[in-house]
């Protein structure tokens, strides 16, 4: 058998009744990035992306705006199209539902399933979420009433309707055993995988059969066999992932296209919609006798500061403005630079400012300027290898091959912000080596030198273009350019700079505009208020003394933080899940959004009272405190032990 040397990686398809926005696009460059990545990595790549134009959403919509549902999802498709590519969305595929082989290939799966008795027709009496489109079990989840006393979707908190009708159900509750086989015996399905557990937990609490038509909707598919009937929208919809390379296709070239790329590498989402694609899509599969995708990567949501942002900002987080206003690709880095693939992430157009300026230009864009125009004045245009290499260079480039493999480590487990941190801490590196060899001065002194130092700097930032270009893609072209390089279509550049050899010539040539400008910034700063005097709190008084009874009633605990997540409308606060060892895990609230990332505090050990009373915030509850003191500057730092004890030891 030869080797497959394929990667198949997927979106969500998009829902047509809004436009594309941060969110959506946000899926779509992981995608896009993802894509790329195994393109660098020599591999065949197949992208797929595109729309879900069926369902009682849609319908309604249309009707809203006095469409029929045909003229709406035409009208919208476009708006994706034009998005997709102005953010150099590089996909093989965009498939609509509304496509005519999705549709026969829908019709077939359902036949498939009706052959081998999967399918049963009865009456659906219960609960569903119109704008998520799915059924909901008010028995067996979590469902509360708002304020009027309706049920609210467990997932989105927007009321549920009460539908009874005639319907069509699949089997589902046949596979329960099989799934949990499978989640057995592929742990990795999921990334992160705490979704996996919450999924198994879904499926360990029973499944239902579901229903797979809709009678009241008529903008659907129609049902095989019984027209009156649509089939369900997510039924109709996860399907696109096979269509899409040919599934239900009767010619010889499709079943064939079929057989290379199915099964996915990868389905991308949002955390709202692993249950359809964990449980629901893995069942369909195995009722169609097809292998089950490799992995799901569940991403978080990009949550917004609402106040700061409806403000002063208005409506600026139109993914088109914030392209005019900075540039596509930077927008793209700070994306992946920044949102953490497996968590909720803020966004702040501060704080995109502040990245690129301090990402893109000083720390990278200034150091290829400074290299090629010093370079260029002291008359150094093709930078040849050197033929031994002196120690500093030689420790440069040990640095670029384990910048190399930390960064490939952190991108081949989708921990894209991460390997992009690591990938930056090895530029720093290499600015460093550029002043501390001040080639400036070398430059009058010793010619050879110069033009080593050149050259080991030119090899760094060639590795680094080439380890960039799947986020930034022309800009990491234009990079290479100005080397004098380019990429080949088809290469490995896994092996190439895993080999990490210094032996490349480069012709440098300056390059007609800056890799990146510093962004004007669009921020209104807000002059903080006058804080009018207040009253002094009366709190309880500190005695200069406390008894050693009263120290030991507080409770001093060593523990490491699992995961931290920004907290929504609170600038300042994270919300930390913390591993006290035998006193379990604790949500923990700590103020320090604004001195930390969430990757500074991961993983790291702590301290934390673990007595103080639980205490309501933000919603939820925060069972307790960690310590921080302030430096000379005024910064936070983290209290922590100098050596790792067991989580859960007392320190008090
Ligand atoms: N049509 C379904 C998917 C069917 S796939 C067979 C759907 N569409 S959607 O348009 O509502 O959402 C598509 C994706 O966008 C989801 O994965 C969702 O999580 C993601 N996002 C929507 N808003 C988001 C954020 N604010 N942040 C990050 N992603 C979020 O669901």
């Amino acid at each position: 058998m030869p080797t497959r040397n394929k990667f198949y990686v997927t979106t969500p398809i998009y829902y047509v009744n809004s436009k594309p926005h941060l969110g959506t696009l946000y899926s779509t460059i992981l995608a896009d990035v993802t894509a790329r990545w195994n393109q660098l990595k020599g591999k065949e790549v197949f992208f797929l992306t595109g729309t879900d134009e069926h369902g009682q959403k849609i319908a309604e919509r249309a009707e809203e705006l006095g469409k029929t549902p045909q003229e709406l999802v035409d009208s919208m498709v476009p708006f994706y199209k034009k998005m997709w590519e102005k953010y150099e969305i590089d996909y093989n595929h965009f498939i609509r539902t509304t496509d005519e082989d999705h549709k026969a290939a829908v019709v077939k799966w359902i036949k498939k399933l009706e052959e081998q008795g999967d399918i049963y027709k009865a009456e659906y009496t219960g609960w569903y979420c119109v704008p998520d489109e799915r059924f909901v079990s008010v028995s067996s989840e979590e469902v509360e009433k708002d304020e009027n006393g309706n049920y609210v979707c467990p997932s989105c908190s927007r009321p549920l309707r009460q539908i009874s009708e005639e319907s069509y159900f699949f089997r589902l509750s046949a596979y329960e055993e099989k799934l949990l086989k499978f989640y057995e015996e592929n742990p990795n399905f999921i990334t992160p995988k705490e979704r996996l557990n919450e999924v198994i937990s879904f499926v360990k609490s029973g499944l239902k059969d579901l229903s797979i038509s809709r009678k009241t909707v008529k903008w659907g598919i129609p049902f095989p066999g019984d027209p009156e009937h649509t089939v369900y929208v997510w039924g109709d919809a996860l399907n696109n992932y096979i269509s899409a390379i040919g599934y239900g296709a009767s010619d010889a070239g499709s079943q064939k296209n079929f057989e290379f790329w199915w099964p996915a590498d990868l389905h991308i989402m949002g955390k709202d919609i692993p249950r359809f694609h964990a449980v629901y899509w893995p069942a369909f599969l195995m009722a169609a006798g097809l292998p089950l995708p490799k992995k799901l990567l569940v991403h978080g949501y990009i949550l917004m500061d609402k106040q700061k942002m409806s403000k002063s900002l208005g409506n600026v987080i139109d993914p088109d403005q914030l392209a005019e206003w900075y540039g596509v690709e930077q927008v793209r880095y700070y994306l992946m630079r920044k949102m953490s693939a497996s968590q909720d992430s803020h966004f702040g157009l501060k704080d995109l400012e502040e990245c690129i300026a301090s990402d893109l230009a000083n720390n990278l864009g200034n150091l290829l300027n400074r290299t090629v125009t010093l370079a260029l004045n002291n008359g150094l245009e093709t930078v040849e290898p050197a033929e031994t290499w002196e120690a500093q260079s030689a420790a440069l480039r040990d640095k670029c091959e384990e910048g190399f493999r930390s960064y490939w480590d952190g991108m081949n487990h989708y921990q894209y912000h991460v390997a992009l941190g690591d990938l930056w801490k090895f530029i720093s590196e290499v600015n460093a080596f550029f002043h501390a060899q001040k080639p400036w001065a070398v430059a009058k002194e010793n010619k050879e030198l110069f033009a080593e130092i050149i050259s080991a700097v030119s090899h760094s930032l060639y590795s680094i273009a080439v380890m960039l270009w799947p986020v930034l893609p022309k800009k990491m072209e234009q990079l290479l350019a100005s080397l004098g390089c380019e990429l080949v279509a088809g290469e490995n550049y896994e092996e190439i700079l895993r080999k990490n050899v210094w032996n490349k010539t480069f012709v440098l040539k300056k390059s007609d505009t800056p890799l990146f400008p510093r962004p004007e910034s669009r921020v209104k700063e807000e002059k903080p208020e006058k804080p009018a005097k207040k009253e002094k709190k009366k709190g309880p008084e500190t005695p200069s003394e406390i008894s050693f009874d009263d120290f030991v009633k507080v409770e001093l605990l060593a523990g490491t933080i699992l995961t931290c997540e920004p907290v929504e409308g609170s600038s300042k606060l994270y919300k930390l899940k913390v591993d006290l060892g035998p006193r379990g895990e604790r949500t923990i609230f700590a103020g320090v959004a604004k001195e930390f990332k969430p990757e500074d505090l991961i993983d790291k050990q702590g301290a934390f009272v673990g007595n103080l009373a639980p205490r309501k915030m933000m919603g939820d509850v925060s069972q307790g405190m960690m310590l921080f003191g302030k430096d000379k500057e005024g910064n936070f730092e983290m209290v922590t032990l100098s050596g790792e004890v067991a989580n859960g030891t007392r320190l008090s």
